[in-house]
């Protein structure tokens, strides 16, 4: 296990071009590999989650080049995928093993067991296995089908509808997938309000999905040519340029421009927090890729007042979370994040492993069972952090180190393969030492 020492910046400054959005990547090359036709895809993010995407797909016999950022993937079609001979690694990629059991329970013939590391594999499966079994789909796993490895035994389903609880994007994408190769429509209510890149994305691909209000209905196609292949530029992505964000608001000599980041409203909660916490943020070149607006996002040094976080907001910032907390330690005055009791269920419990931390760097804070509550101190303290193999929380405990006083030790420091494999370089980029 690699560990860093960092110590505060003099001075924080430069452009950056964050890496490509990690849940465009995946989608990019699962629906890709099953739509007619060859897709480019550029500013693809190769990090270890979705090269384990790409390698279950070559699993399952399609051929996907890759060299960096560029991909190219030739798609089989929707009936083209292969059974796996083995069983599929998901690695700690929870966005993998989610919408692969969702688009395999619906490929009839299709049999197929799929793992991941020892964080992926004890993360609650239920709510998927749940709605899938739900609409006919034959699925088992470890504790009655709670846990990976998962088993899929594909039929062709009849959709149905289902009212999600959770507002899960990847439970409502493994929902629309299930359906894509059936015989009847699938609509999703309830919790619909995570990222709709799935839905952006399969429309643009010529799949007839519609959003009305919270309902998202997928009809499945009945002509081969659906979906398409689509090639496209992967924004960069709102949850890594968040980081930087963070880290030029709390910091007293900043400025730094995240270029080229996805501003799909679902994802950018994060921006509005730091805004509603006095945050100098600016926004430029508003354009649209593809099928997502991105911008250039500039902030600068602030001065942060604790602020109240919870309802309608917390799926668009949940990933942003531990690096928000950096924020709201920084800030005078209290932060209270709450309706966030998703954060247990991400690649590690994310209340008490962002409470633990915190307390090490001095912050006075309380975990609660959907949240925490902060006291902001202005101040951080260099203390010896873990990322207990999570790549966020490497990078938030890495923008508390640039203005902690006294040197911070982040062990797993290699966590940060996972979404972001460059962020050492461009943290020592944009930081000056004294
Ligand atoms: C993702 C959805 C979110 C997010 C994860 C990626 C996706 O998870 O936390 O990093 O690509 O659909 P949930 O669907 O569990 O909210």
């Amino acid at each position: 296990m690699a560990s860093r020492q960092l110590s505060a910046a003099l001075r924080l400054r430069g452009a950056l071009s964050v890496p490509g959005d990690k849940s465009i990547s995946h989608r990019a090359v699962m629906f890709n590999a099953i739509a007619e036709g060859k897709a480019e895809i550029t500013h693809f993010l190769p990090g270890a989650d979705c090269l384990s995407t790409i390698a279950c797909f070559r699993a399952m016999g399609v051929h996907i080049e890759q060299h960096a950022d560029r991909v190219v993937v030739h798609g089989v079609g929707l009936r083209g995928l292969k059974e796996p001979q083995d069983v599929l690694d998901c690695g700690n990629s929870g966005t993998t093993l989610r919408l692969m059991t969702g688009l395999l329970a619906g490929i009839d013939g299709m049999y197929a067991v799929l793992t991941g590391d020892a964080s992926l594999r004890s993360r609650p499966q239920r709510r998927i296995v749940d709605p899938l079994r739900s609409l006919g789909a034959t699925l088992d796993g470890r504790e009655h089908g709670a846990l990976a490895p998962l088993s899929v035994r594909g039929a062709t389903l009849h959709g149905g509808r289902y009212e999600l609880m959770i507002a899960s994007a990847q439970v409502k994408s493994a929902l629309l997938l299930a359906v894509l190769s059936g015989d009847g429509v699938m609509a999703v209510t309830g919790r619909t309000d995570g990222r709709d890149h799935t839905e952006r994305m399969l429309a643009g691909m010529g799949i007839d999905i519609q959003t009305r209000g919270a309902v998202v209905t997928l009809t499945p196609p009945v002509h081969p040519v659906f979906p398409y292949a689509l090639s496209m530029r992967v924004p960069g992505d709102p949850s890594s340029a968040a980081f930087w964000w963070v880290a030029a608001a709390i910091h007293p000599n900043a400025e730094i421009t995240t270029m080229g980041v996805g501003m799909n409203p679902t994802r950018i909660g994060a921006l509005d927090v730091l805004r509603a916490m006095g945050a100098r943020v600016t926004v430029q070149n508003v354009r649209n890729e593809g099928s997502e607006p991105v911008a250039d996002v500039t902030v600068a040094s602030s001065t942060l007042k604790g602020t109240t976080i919870q309802g309608a907001i917390i799926p668009a910032l949940i990933d942003e979370i531990p690096v928000l907390a950096v924020a709201a330690a920084m800030a005078t005055g209290e932060t209270r994040i709450a309706d966030a009791a998703e954060l247990k269920a991400k690649e590690t419990d994310r209340i008490s492993t962002v409470v633990n931390a915190l307390r090490a760097m001095g912050v006075r804070v309380e975990p609660m069972a959907d949240g925490m509550v902060i006291q902001g101190r202005g101040q951080l303290d260099g203390a010896k952090v873990d990322s207990h193999g999570d790549h966020r929380l490497a990078m938030a405990w890495a923008v508390a180190a640039l203005v902690a006083r006294g040197e911070m030790r982040i062990a797993g420091s290699e966590a940060v393969d996972v979404s972001y494999p460059d962020f050492w370089r461009d943290i020592a980029t944009i930081s000056e030492q004294g």
